[in-house]
C-alpha cells in the first residue's frame, strides 16, 4: 500500500489547532455534542473487549429502522472512514478497476489509489447541478471493474441522488458483478425525504455510515457497514478483526445510548441548521459575485466564485485565513479549481456562521470590486 496524506487533513482544523481558527465553515458535520449534555450511564460499563461485530443491542437498533435488515446485516466500524478502508481493501486489488463518483471524500479515492487500482472519475457538474450521469458510469464500466463509488447526499455539494437513480446503479452494479458502494455518512441529514439506507433496497448496494456528521459525534469513531451480501459481511469481518479487533466498548455504549434518544436530539439540532440554513441562503442571495447549487442534503455546500478564473485564489484564501481568521474547504482538498470552496454550515454558531460569510465577502472586497 502506498500511502499518502491528504490535503483535506494536512489542512484541516485539527491539524492547524481548533484555537487558531476563530471562524470555522471547514466542518462537514453538525456542532458537536457536549458529553454532560447527553446524560449517560456509564459507571456500571466492564472495559472489556466488544463484540467483533459490534455491541449487539447498537446493531438491532441500527436494523430496525429497515423492515429487511437485520442485526446479523450491520457491522460496526471506526467512523465511517474505517468502513471505507475495509471495502476498499476487502474488494479491490492492484490488477481491479473502479468508477469513482468525484468530487468526493477524499479516501474514497486515496486508498484505492494506495492499492493501485485504476479509478475511472464521473465527474459531476455544477453546469449539471451536480448530478450523476448513469449513462456515463455506465460506459466506464470495463471487464475488471470491481466497484462503482458515491457519496450520497454528497459531500462536498449536498446533492441527493434520487432513489431511481441510486437503483439504476445497483442494477448497472448487478449486470456486471460488482459493487455500488454507497457512503451515506450524511443520509439523515436529507432535507426532503429521509431515504432507507441503499443496503436496505438492494443486495449489490453496500451502505456505510456513522455518528459523525448527522449525530455530532466525531470523537467517539462509530460508524457501520450494512450489506445483506453474508459472504461479503464474513470478509468485511475479517478485514475489522485484522484491523482493530472490536470497537471500543466505551464508544459503543455512548452510541447507543445517544442513538437510543435520536427524536430528542433531532429535534434540537433540526433547528440550528435550519436556522444556519437560512443565514446561507440570505448571504447567498446578497452575494452577486458567488453562485450555488442549493445543497438537497447535509450541511456543507459548494458554491463557486463567478469568473473564478480571474482572480488570484491563493492570496483569497491567505487573506481570507489571516485578516479574517476565516477557513473554508478549498476546492483543491477535492481536487477541484480552487474557485470552488466547501462551506459547512451546520458546526458553527449562527453567530460565527453569518461571520464567517461575512468575512467571505470581506475578503472578496480586496479581489473584485
Ligand atoms: C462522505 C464522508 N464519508 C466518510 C467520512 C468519515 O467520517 P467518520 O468520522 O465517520 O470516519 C466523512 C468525513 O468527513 C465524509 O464526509
Amino acid at each position: 500500500m502506498d500511502y499518502k496524506r491528504m490535503p483535506i487533513e494536512i489542512e484541516s482544523p485539527e491539524q492547524l489547532g481548533y484555537e487558531n481558527v476563530k471562524y470555522n465553515l471547514t466542518e462537514s458535520s453538525v456542532s458537536d455534542v457536549i458529553y454532560s449534555d447527553l446524560r449517560l450511564h456509564l459507571n456500571d460499563l466492564k472495559l472489556c473487549y466488544g463484540h467483533h461485530v459490534g455491541k449487539p443491542e447498537l446493531r438491532a437498533l441500527i436494523a430496525s429502522e429497515f423492515s429487511n435488515i437485520s442485526e446479523e446485516q450491520v457491522l460496526l466500524t471506526a467512523g465511517a472512514a474505517s468502513a471505507l478502508f475495509i471495502v476498499a481493501t476487502s474488494l479491490l486489488e492492484k490488477e481491479d478497476h473502479l468508477i469513482v463518483v468525484r468530487p468526493n471524500y477524499a479516501s474514497n479515492m486515496e486508498t484505492p489509489r494506495a492499492i493501485g487500482c485504476e479509478i475511472s472519475y464521473c465527474e459531476l457538474l455544477f453546469e449539471n447541478k451536480f448530478e450523476i450521469d448513469v449513462e456515463e458510469i455506465r460506459a466506464q464500466i470495463k471487464p475488471n471493474t470491481k466497484l462503482i463509488s458515491i457519496t450520497h447526499p454528497h459531500n462536498p455539494t449536498g446533492a441527493v441522488v434520487s432513489k431511481d437513480t441510486l437503483l439504476q446503479l445497483a442494477e448497472l452494479a448487478e449486470k456486471h458483478n460488482c459493487f455500488l458502494l454507497a457512503d451515506e455518512t450524511y443520509r439523515e441529514l436529507n432535507r426532503q425525504e429521509i431515504y432507507p439506507a441503499g443496503a436496505s433496497l438492494h443486495n449489490r448496494i453496500i451502505t456505510v455510515c456513522s455518528l459523525s456528521k448527522a449525530y455530532g459525534m466525531p470523537g467517539i469513531r462509530i460508524g457501520w457497514l450494512i450489506t445483506q451480501n453474508a459472504d461479503l459481511f464474513e470478509k468485511f469481518l475479517a478485514a475489522k478483526e485484522q484491523i482493530f479487533v472490536c470497537n471500543p466498548v466505551i464508544d459503543e455504549e455512548i452510541a447507543f445510548q445517544h442513538l437510543s434518544k435520536k427524536e430528542e436530539y433531532f429535534s434540537m439540532a433540526g433547528k440550528h441548521i435550519t436556522e444556519n440554513y437560512n443565514s446561507l441562503l440570505n448571504w447567498m442571495s446578497r452575494e452577486s459575485r458567488m453562485e450555488m447549487i442549493e445543497p438537497a442534503g447535509g450541511v456543507v455546500c459548494f458554491p463557486r466564485i463567478k469568473n473564478g478564473g480571474s482572480i488570484d485564489m491563493k492570496k483569497f484564501y491567505e487573506l481570507l485565513n489571516t485578516k479574517f481568521q476565516t477557513f473554508v474547504g478549498p476546492g483543491h482538498w477535492f481536487e477541484m479549481p480552487a474557485h470552488y470552496m466547501r462551506i459547512g454550515f451546520g458546526w458553527p454558531s449562527n453567530k460565527e456562521l453569518e461571520q464567517g460569510l461575512q468575512n467571505i465577502s470581506l475578503c472578496l472586497d480586496h479581489f473584485i470590486k
